[in-house]
C-alpha cells in the first residue's frame, strides 16, 4: 500500500483535524503518500484528491471544524456515484482508505469496501458517542464540555430568576452527551432515549424540588428522547402543572464548534495513528477505537448495527445526586 487516501464526513467534530494530522504524519513517518479527499464522498466523487504533506497539517490540532472539510452526500448513495468515486481513486493510485466520521460515514464505506474491495479503516469522529467498538468518539468530549460551560452559564440565571429551564442537547438517537452534561451540570432530571421518563415524571420532580425549597432547576433534554425535544417536553410539563415559569433553551451546532480538549486531541491522534497502521497490517472493514484504554478494531458492520448502551449505573447516577 503506497497511497492512502483520507476524509471526514458526516457531521464535524472537534478533534477531527487532530485526527487527520495524526494520519497523514503516519503515512508520511511509513513512507506512504497521503492524499486528501475533500467534502467527504461527494468530494471523493467530484475528484478533489490532493496530495498532503507534513507541513499541510501544521498548526491544526488545535483547531475545530475539518480542514478538508464535511459533507452528507447524497450521491453516494447511488452506485453510479460509487463508481465514480471508484475511478477517481484508481486514477491517483490511491489503495487504502481512512474514514473519519460516524455511523453514515461508516455505512457508507462498509458498501463501497463490499463493492469495490478498497480497504478502508475508520476513525469514529461524531460528537454522539453513538459508536459501537470504542467507549468514546472523537468530538464528544470537547462537545461536553462547551454544553457545560453553557449550562453553568444559564444555571446562573435560572437561580436568579428562581426559574426552571429545559436545555436541549444534541446526540440524535443517543443519550450520552445529555448524561453528562447533566451529571456535570447539575441537573434536575435527564432526558434520554435510552430510558422511558414520561413527562409526568418531569412535572412530579419538578413539584418535589419546589417542596424541597428549589427554586430552580435544569432538565436536561436528549434532542432524540421518546417524549420529543425541549419544546414539546416542556409544553406537555406545563399542562400538567399549569403554572410554571420556565425557559428552552436549545444548545444546538455550538456543541459542534470549537476547540477539542486534551482528551480529544490524544484519542483523534491516537485513533489517526491506528487507523493507517490498521490499513498497513490488513485490517479492512474496520473500525478503530479504544476500550479500557486500549486500541481495538472492530469490523465496520458490527460498529454500525451494534447498540451502544449507556451502563445503568450511569443512567441512576442523577436520582442519587438531585435530591
Ligand atoms: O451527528 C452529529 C449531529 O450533530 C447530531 O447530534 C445531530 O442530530 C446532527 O448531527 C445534526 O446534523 P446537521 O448538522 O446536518 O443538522
Amino acid at each position: 500500500m503506497d497511497k492512502i487516501g483520507i476524509f471526514t464526513s458526516g457531521g464535524d467534530a472537534p478533534g477531527m483535524n487532530a485526527c487527520i494530522r495524526a494520519a497523514v504524519r503516519t503515512c508520511l513517518f511509513h513512507n506512504i503518500k497521503p492524499y486528501g479527499i475533500s467534502r467527504g464522498y461527494q468530494g471523493m466523487i467530484e475528484n478533489e484528491i490532493k496530495p498532503m504533506d507534513s507541513r499541510s497539517v501544521g498548526n491544526i490540532v488545535q483547531r475545530g471544524g475539518t480542514i478538508l472539510k464535511s459533507a452528507r452526500s447524497k450521491d453516494f448513495h447511488e452506485k453510479k456515484f460509487r463508481e465514480k468515486a471508484f475511478k477517481n481513486l484508481q486514477e491517483h493510485g490511491i489503495m487504502g482508505l481512512v474514514a473519519i466520521g460516524g455511523n453514515g460515514t461508516f455505512s457508507g464505506a462498509s458498501i463501497f469496501h463490499e463493492e469495490f474491495g478498497v480497504p478502508v479503516v475508520g476513525a469514529p469522529g461524531t460528537i454522539d458517542n453513538d459508536l459501537f467498538g470504542t467507549d468514546f468518539t472523537i468530538g464528544f468530549d470537547s462537545a461536553v464540555n462547551t454544553a457545560l460551560e453553557a449550562i453553568d452559564k444559564i444555571r446562573d440565571t435560572a437561580s436568579s430568576h428562581d426559574r426552571i429551564f429545559f436545555i436541549e442537547v444534541m446526540g440524535r438517537d443517543s443519550g450520552y452527551i445529555a448524561i453528562y452534561t447533566g451529571i456535570g451540570g447539575g441537573a434536575e432530571l435527564i432526558l434520554v432515549p435510552e430510558t422511558l421518563t414520561s413527562v409526568q415524571e418531569v412535572a412530579d420532580t419538578l413539584t418535589k424540588g419546589i417542596e424541597r425549597s428549589k427554586n430552580s432547576s435544569i432538565i436536561v433534554v436528549a434532542e432524540g428522547d421518546e417524549e420529543g425535544g425541549s419544546i414539546e417536553v416542556s409544553s406537555k410539563v406545563k399542562e400538567i402543572l399549569g403554572d410554571m415559569d420556565y425557559r428552552i433553551s436549545i444548545l444546538g451546532h455550538i456543541q459542534r464548534g470549537g476547540k477539542p480538549t486534551a482528551q480529544d486531541r490524544m484519542i483523534s491522534s491516537r485513533m489517526g495513528i491506528g487507523a493507517v497502521e490498521g490499513l498497513m497490517y490488513g485490517r479492512n472493514s474496520h473500525m478503530v477505537g479504544i476500550v479500557n484504554n486500549a486500541l481495538v478494531y472492530t469490523p465496520l458492520n458490527e460498529a454500525i448495527t451494534k447498540k451502544k448502551p449507556i451502563h445503568p449505573e450511569l443512567l441512576r447516577m442523577n436520582e442519587i445526586l438531585s435530591i
